[in-house]
């Protein structure tokens, strides 16, 4: 099993959520974020003066999926993120030890 963590442009969580959902993902798990990559964020400029903003609001997801799911959900998140433009966001993915499912006590892929 796999953790998948994409960090994206709040604007674009729509197309993304959609894309998911067409994929047939089982679940997500969605906070708002703040943070900054290579460029640090930007400067802006307020009431004549500028300002650095270095953390930009950013949409977390997190995925559970089986291994045979990992190439194709990050594909999928991948493609509905992508503007080409700088801030479009990371995902990463790591090895998820256990998954219990409340309820029943399901684990594994059967509780995902
Ligand atoms: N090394 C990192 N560790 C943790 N979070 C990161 C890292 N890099 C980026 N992020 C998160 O992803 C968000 C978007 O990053 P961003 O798309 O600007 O990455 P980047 O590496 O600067 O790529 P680009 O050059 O395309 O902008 C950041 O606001 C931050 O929340
Ligand atoms: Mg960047």
């Amino acid at each position: 099993m796999k953790l998948i963590t994409a960090i994206i442009r709040p604007e674009k969580f729509p197309t993304i959520k959609t894309a998911l959902e067409q994929y047939g993902i089982q679940g997500m798990t969605v906070q708002n974020v703040h943070g900054y990559g290579q460029q640090r964020g930007h400067t802006e400029v307020y009431r004549g003066a500028e300002y650095t903003v270095d953390l930009l609001e950013k949409i977390r997801i997190e995925i559970l999926v089986d291994d045979a799911q990992e190439h194709d959900v990050v594909g999928v998140l991948v493609a509905a993120a992508n503007t080409a433009r700088a801030g479009d966001g990371k995902v990463w993915v790591m090895a998820v030890d256990q998954v219990v499912r409340v309820r029943t006590g399901e684990r594994d892929e059967t509780a995902i």
